[in-house]
């Protein structure tokens, strides 16, 4: 018998399988063995102990022998081996107990002469007895085949346990060994890694978000803001650029509004690191954007406050005054005019994105750009409202214009109160000089060819959102001809300002 054995192990091994033969299998195959030779010898009945005690050695060796073959030829997916086994070491580990454990079982109902019911009653106390005594390595033996079962944590993976960045170098029966980036090893009970709630950041083969806060002024724009912060997060070392950073508005705090910019790494081994390039390039991007870190740096300072006030205000002023006499539209007014002008402009500021004027809407201010470009569109029956009412055209977007700083828009509703004829909105930060109506009336009053030249503006508008639309094939209102008149938009805007006939 043990020579058959050991010629059937001699063959399977030829044959280059994973079965590595060990000191169990030349013990079960002996076992066999001597069982084999008590059966033809005729003293050994089943009654004598010899017998019982090798017939239950033999039975429980060859049940983790049969169950250390089901492990090699089929729980470790020999035929895939890149898909890895069913099911983790310590699950398998854990089957093998409980094989042997009924094996056990079996051969003890031998010895008691077939009693199973005794076997069970003592071996049912000594469970309790052992669960009792054993209650903490269980619970951890059973928390790290739930962690196993569910591959929420693999060897290789990055975590933060108390706020400390460590990686995952053993999931063990008991406990999960964690090494920090210092190389200090944490060994952390089973049960307490499923219990708590963990950070994983993975092995890094998929890239991670981290979030970086930044306090910065309320005088910068978040527009100009974002930028900053983004072509820094975009510089920063480790940084992937799919996902792209994100940069976003948080909140409105004590002495600055704080952003969080979101950037994408797979350097989690290494975060702190990480932290390091992409806030000292937010600190080189915001000295060269001009853009000061207002905390955690408080710095007091004794202030004439009046006399910096009428300082800035000054420098405010001719700032505007430059922009307002720079437009074509009032060059020719007198100084004390545009004096009035400057005074009566309010600054507003528009993020990317956002409408500044709606088509159809009413209005009745002028806007100046300052700083940053607008896009000017239309719909499909935008050419309704440029006529004031009626027709209607093809649907869809139409892009008419990109304004840049220095140009006005807007002059079409203030100056004959139709609605607006196309949609602004703002591409990128942009700042702008707002004039209403009773702002520029008395100007239109004073200087009657004000009116005629912000008429030919609009005309040369009106012209060319009429050739963009004709190049888009487009049927043109009939009505819109009589519109396009100089003549009598001019009559309409002498008539809505009350303005004085030439
Ligand atoms: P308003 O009609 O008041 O509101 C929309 C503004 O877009 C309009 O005034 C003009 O200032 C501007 N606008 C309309 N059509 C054009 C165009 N073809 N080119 C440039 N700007 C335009």
């Amino acid at each position: 018998m043990l020579v058959a054995c050991e010629l059937g192990i001699f063959y399977l091994r030829r044959r280059k399988t994973a079965l590595r033969p060990g000191l169990l299998y030349h013990a079960a195959a002996l076992f066999l063995a001597l069982w084999a030779g008590l059966e033809l010898t005729p003293w050994a009945t089943a009654e004598t102990l010899i017998w019982q005690a090798v017939c239950g050695a033999a039975l429980v060796l060859v049940a983790l022998v049969l169950y250390s073959l089901f492990d090699v030829f089929v729980l470790r997916r020999p035929w895939d081996p890149q898909r890895g086994p069913m099911a983790p070491a310590l699950v398998r580990d854990v089957g093998r107990i409980l094989v042997a454990a009924a094996a056990l079982l079996l051969a003890l109902t031998w010895v008691h002469e077939g009693s199973l019911g005794t076997v069970l009653v003592s071996s049912t106390v000594l469970s309790a007895v052992l669960g009792l005594a054993l209650q903490d390595v269980l619970k951890n033996v059973f928390a790290g085949m739930a962690l196993q079962m569910e591959q929420s944590l693999r060897v290789g993976d990055w975590l933060s346990i108390d706020g400390q960045p460590a990686v995952v170098v053993e999931l063990g029966w008991r406990a999960t060994r964690l090494r920090t980036n210092e190389g200090v090893e944490l060994v952390e009970p089973n049960s307490e890694v499923s219990s708590r709630r963990l950070t994983v950041y993975g092995s890094g083969r998929r890239p991670v978000g981290f979030g970086f806060r930044v306090g910065l002024p309320y005088a910068t724009p978040p527009a100009e803001a974002r930028a900053a912060l983004l072509a820094a997060a975009r510089s920063a070392e480790g940084a992937v650029e799919s996902p792209p950073p994100q940069a976003m508005v948080r909140s409105y705090d004590d002495s600055a509004i704080t952003y969080e910019l979101r950037v994408f790494t797979r350097e989690v081994a290494a975060i702190a690191r990480f932290r390091d390039a992409v806030y000292s390039r937010v600190w080189y991007e915001l000295q060269r954007a001009g853009i000061d870190v207002p905390f955690p740096v408080r710095t007091v300072e004794l202030h004439d406050v009046a006399r910096e006030r009428g300082i800035e205000g000054e420098r405010e002023r001719s700032r505007r005054r430059a922009l307002l006499g720079g437009l074509d539209l009032f060059a020719d007014l007198p100084a004390e005019t545009l004096d009035n002008l400057v005074a009566a402009a309010r600054e507003q500021h528009f993020d990317h994105g956002e409408r500044l004027v709606r088509e159809g809407d009413t209005g009745d201010s002028l806007y100046v750009l300052e700083q940053g470009r607008v896009v000017v569109s239309t719909s499909g029956d935008g050419e309704a409202t440029i006529a004031a009412g009626g027709g209607g055209g093809a649907s869809g977007t139409l892009q008419l214009a990109v304004l840049g700083s220095g140009d006005f828009f807007g002059e079409m509703s203030l100056l004959t109160g139709a609605p607006r004829s196309a949609t602004v909105r703002a591409d990128g930060g942009c700042r702008v000089l707002v004039l209403t109506k009773s702002d520029l009336a008395p100007v239109l009053q004073a200087d009657p060819d004000l009116a005629e030249l912000l008429c030919r503006a609009v005309e040369r508008r009106q012209a060319a959102t009429a050739a963009a639309r004709a190049e888009r094939r487009e049927r043109r209102p009939e009505r819109t001809a009589q519109r396009d008149d100089a003549v009598s938009l001019l009559g309409r805007v002498r008539e809505f300002f009350r303005l004085p006939g030439r």
